[in-house]
């Protein structure tokens, strides 16, 4: 049977699913899985969307092989954060915690200890403190996953209710002789997490102080982490080709609106629109509050006000992705808001910035042993030569890294948009990584500048799976037009890619 056939049929079992009949539960969990909520986790055997418990067993396992016998690995999860009195941000788990489990909720820690160098199932004990089910708190916040969860589902080896972490994580490290552990809970940034660890009426300022203060020496682990997460399975590229082509879809869409009946009117339609198809087509939520700016708003590299009209006669720029499953999509595209099409000035500068791009892509090659760095210092030459063919412009690299193009060509994409930073630029590329490629120009104010081309501002990004070699570069967001016949054609007739309008991109996975 065609994949396809067998997607809609799964899709319309979803659906009947969802509409009709709840599924029978034996256990109540704290966030979605595949019993409870199929059309969020369509796979069974995966514990986030396209992720699968063997997959995070065997992520803690190539953790501990990086760790010496006798040593513990600690990751305290994130607590709620509140923007005022009780109201608080949709949650954010840690993410190094979720890397390694797959765990959503709030106030929780994990440890790895690794015990002798035996390499087998007992040398690693993975270990969970959590909240436990409190039938008074579900009242009032919902099902819990709990210590039964923990151990039943997440496969935890020893779980421990996290009123009990301060004793229980002291004698593990006295156990260990090496401590690895990030201190990511500065004092006056954390107030919340100390007041949340202290209780049990313990006289420690909470279980980060625990650790600092255990006599051991304290290494760093998300280093070790980050080496893991800067190189994607095949399940996390699969995962976040979904989000991609979601994110693709969606922009598409937005760009489709322009002659309708109903073009947008201001940026911040446009950006909750985003948001909605981002959605609508299976993302959990949109990765990072968008750029969406309106002309000479683009030069401002990260313009989130997203307060303004949407003038017809200039370009709209657009930054923004979903997310799902916890991995970011981030794409940057622009149009021009009228049917006509792009000005002369802004089709000139969206070629150089479109040709630097592609030109970019093509490097994101192992065999070419490329570093980010390397990467963005191709893109500054290229804009440069490209620039200098237009009339008017006479710059040289040092001007357009300084006045033109003032970021940088891309970053690792993953569970956080800006991923494992630990990894250096100057890094060889290899296969595996997703990276950005991202050039842009943004013409200022100042009369140095050819006056018809100041006050556009252009970025092209896509996101990219590094490549073994030239064939095997994935850009996932490559259904996300860019380009100029395309983009025209889009806005002209309102026309979109086939499958724009297609749901649940994510049972895709
Ligand atoms: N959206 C932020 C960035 O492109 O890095
Ligand atoms: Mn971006
Ligand atoms: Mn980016």
């Amino acid at each position: 049977m065609l994949r396809s056939k067998v997607i809609s049929q799964r899709l319309s079992q979803v659906r009947r699913l969802s509409l009709n009949t709840r599924p029978p539960n034996s256990i109540r969990l704290g966030q979605p899985t595949h019993e409870t909520r199929p059309h969020i986790i369509p796979r069974p055997g995966d514990l986030t969307p396209g992720i699968s418990a063997v997959e995070y067993y065997q992520r803690r396992l190539k953790l501990a092989a990086k760790m010496p016998k006798n040593s513990l690995a600690i990751i305290l999860g994130n607590t709620t954060k509140y923007s005022s009195g009780s109201v608080f941000y949709d949650f954010q788990q840690d993410n190094n915690l979720y890397y390694l489990t797959g765990w959503l909720e709030p106030d929780s820690v994990m440890a790895i200890e690794k015990k002798s160098d035996q390499g087998n199932d007992d040398d690693v004990v993975f270990h969970m403190l959590v909240p436990p089910k409190d039938i008074r708190r579900e009242l009032w916040e919902g099902s819990k996953s709990g210590k039964e969860g923990a151990y039943e589902v997440f496969n935890a080896d020893s779980v421990e209710d996290i009123s009990k972490a301060s004793s229980y994580i002291k004698s593990l490290i006295n156990k260990s002789k090496t401590v690895f552990y990030d201190n990511k809970y500065d004092e006056k940034l954390n107030a919340p997490i100390k007041s949340f660890f202290n209780f049990g009426g313990e006289k420690f300022y909470g279980l980060n102080d625990v650790i600092l203060n255990s006599g051991k020496l304290i290494n760093p682990l998300s280093k070790l982490i980050a080496e893991l997460r800067s190189v994607k399975s095949p399940g996390e590229i699969e995962v976040m080709h979904a989000t991609c082509k979601i994110s693709s879809r969606s922009i598409n869409k937005a760009m489709g609106q322009v002659s309708t009946k109903h073009p947008f009117a201001t940026e911040k339609t446009l950006a909750k629109y985003l948001e909605y198809q981002f959605v609508k087509g299976g993302c959990d939520k949109q990765a990072y509050i968008p750029v969406v700016a309106s002309g000479s708003n683009a030069l401002s590299i990260h313009y989130t006000r997203n307060d303004d009209l949407l003038y017809h006669d200039e370009l709209v720029f657009i930054d923004a992705g979903g997310k799902l499953g916890g991995y970011c999509a981030d794409i940057s595209r622009a149009w021009p808001n009228y049917k006509r099409g792009f000005t002369e000035p802004q089709k000139d500068l969206y070629e150089v910035v479109l040709s630097t791009n592609k030109k970019c892509i093509e490097l994101c090659d192992e065999s070419l042993n490329y570093s980010l760095h390397d990467i963005h210092e191709f893109s500054v030459t290229s804009l440069r030569k490209e620039l200098n063919n237009l009339p008017g412009f006479n710059v040289n690299n040092s001007e357009v890294s300084r006045y033109l193009y003032p970021h940088y060509i891309g970053h690792h994409l993953g569970l956080d948009l800006h991923d494992v930073p630990t990894i250096s630029r100057y890094t060889k590329l290899i296969e595996g990584n997703v990276i950005t490629i991202e050039p842009g120009l943004y013409i200022p104010y100042d009369d140095k500048w050819p006056k018809h081309f100041q006050g556009i501002g252009i970025r092209i990004e896509d996101d990219v799976v590094v490549g073994k070699s030239n064939d095997e570069i994935i850009n996932l967001t490559s259904g996300c037009v860019k380009e100029i016949a395309d983009i025209e054609s889009l806005i002209q007739g309102g026309i979109s890619t086939p499958g724009v309008d297609d749901e649940l991109v994510v049972l895709d996975i």
